[in-house]
This record gives C-alpha cells, sequence and structure tokens, in this order.
C-alpha cells in the first residue's frame, strides 16, 4: 500500500473538501464530468435493474443520474466520508437513494445480491484495487453489471501542467485541503492503464470486459459483467 493511499488519510482529505467539491469538480472539469456520468448511465445493459449499488458515491451526481434513468430501482450510495454524502443531500429530489456513510472495501451487502455496480472517480483511492474488485464481483448478481468511471493516466504535457500545476493551485485556494488537488494529479499517474485495469477486472472474475476512453483519453468507462451461471 502507497502511504498517500491510506484509508483515513483519504477519508479525511474528502470530508475537508466536502463544501467545495462540486463547485471545483465542475470548474475544472467544464462540466464535462457530467457527460461522462451520462454516458455512464447509459452503458447498463439491463432494463430494468431493481437494485444498483453506487460506491464512493461522494455529493451522490452518479447516484442521481441513476435514479433519473431508473425510476423503479433503488439506488444505494455508499461514501465513507460522511461530509461528501452530506454535502450532497439537497439535490436528493427522490426517495430512491439510499445513502450509506461505509467502506467500499467491505461491503455491507449480501452476496449476489445488486444487479449494477458503479463507481465514478474512486476506485483510484482505494488501498487495494483488487480487493476492491472482487468485492464488487461478490455482491453482483450473476448477470450484473460493474461500471468504473476513472481517469486514466495521461502524458499530454498540456493536460500535465493543467492538472499538476493549474490545478492544485486553484483548488488549494478555495477548498480546505492544501494537498487535495496535488493528490489528485499524483493518483491519476500512479493508477493503472485502462488496459491494465481491463485485465484486473477480468482477474477478479468479470467477463465481456470493455472499455472506451473518453475526452482525448482523460478518462474511461470500463464494462464488465459477471457471468450467469
Ligand atoms: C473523487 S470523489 C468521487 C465522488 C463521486 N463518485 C463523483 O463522481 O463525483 C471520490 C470519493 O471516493 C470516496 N472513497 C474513497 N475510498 C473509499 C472507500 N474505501 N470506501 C468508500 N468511499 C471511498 C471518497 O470519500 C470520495 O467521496
Amino acid at each position: 500500500m502507497r502511504h498517500e493511499q491510506e484509508p483515513a488519510k483519504i477519508q479525511s482529505m474528502f470530508n475537508s473538501i466536502a463544501r467545495r467539491y462540486d463547485f471545483l469538480n465542475h470548474f475544472f472539469s467544464f462540466n464535462i464530468d457530467a457527460l461522462w456520468r451520462r454516458k455512464t448511465v447509459k452503458a447498463v445493459s439491463s432494463k430494468a435493474p431493481k437494485l444498483i449499488l453506487d460506491v464512493a458515491a461522494g455529493t451522490m451526481d452518479l447516484s442521481i443520474a441513476f435514479a433519473l434513468k431508473f425510476p423503479d430501482a433503488d439506488v444505494i450510495a455508499l461514501d465513507f466520508a460522511c461530509k461528501m454524502l452530506n454535502g450532497g443531500l439537497h439535490k436528493l429530489k427522490t426517495h430512491q437513494i439510499f445513502p450509506v456513510n461505509g467502506d467500499g472495501l467491505a461491503l455491507p451487502f449480501a452476496d449476489n445480491s445488486v444487479d449494477v455496480v458503479s463507481i465514478a472517480f474512486g476506485i483510484r483511492n482505494f488501498e487495494n484495487l483488487d480487493r476492491g474488485l472482487s468485492g464488487f464481483y461478490r455482491v453482483l448478481k450473476p448477470g450484473g453489471t460493474l461500471l468504473i468511471l476513472e481517469f486514466t493516466p495521461n502524458w499530454n504535457p498540456l493536460f500535465n501542467f493543467y492538472s499538476g500545476v493549474f490545478m492544485p493551485f486553484v483548488g488549494r485556494m478555495i477548498s480546505k485541503d492544501p494537498d487535495a488537488y496535488h493528490y489528485l494529479h499524483r493518483s491519476v499517474k500512479a493508477f493503472p492503464t485502462a488496459e491494465a485495469l481491463k485485465n484486473r477486472m477480468e482477474n477478479a472474475g468479470f467477463s465481456t470486459v470493455q472499455y472506451k476512453k473518453m475526452t482525448m483519453g482523460i478518462a474511461a468507462l470500463h464494462v464488465g459483467e459477471k457471468c450467469s451461471e
């Protein structure tokens, strides 16, 4: 485990930036993050999933997008940073979403119980990626889908200046944590490439794994299925 991936540190960092998280997210991404989340929701193959688990839900934008697309589904929005969930509560206009303060590496759900597991910009923070993937596999029903939306390592110099210099500078001024946006840059660089993540998903048992890079390869959406037995 890399020292900075310590769960307590990550949890406290997100709790401290929670109040400014939505603003900075949309500002830094020119609102493209909303488009990425829409594409994630569209990638669900099932017409009527009953239970969707959005892990590392943060301020719940992806959970809300699921609830809008699937009005008959229950959506569990799980995150270990309570203040991130609290920061999204005012956006909930439906009773379909259930915020749960919990650890994505120790999912408090039964085996084979969930139709869709999603995680957006969260898995990069896991202290153990493979343990996270195995947990997602365990709770998914056979035939269920895993969606991972995450940044991919990017070597474009312009992008590196933007994410490595500009974002930490502005992030330090606006959010309460001076290092949070530096951490974002470092953690993206240290994260597996899209192809490597696909292999890790397959090693965890997922089938038909595919990924699509988006917006000049800044982010990628991986989709995998737990095979029906
Ligand atoms: C960058 S935010 C993404 C939030 C949201 N999914 C989005 O798309 O805006 C990452 C979130 O992952 C959460 N997180 C990181 N590791 C976690 C873990 N082990 N269990 C639960 N939540 C975790 C953090 O608390 C934070 O809210």
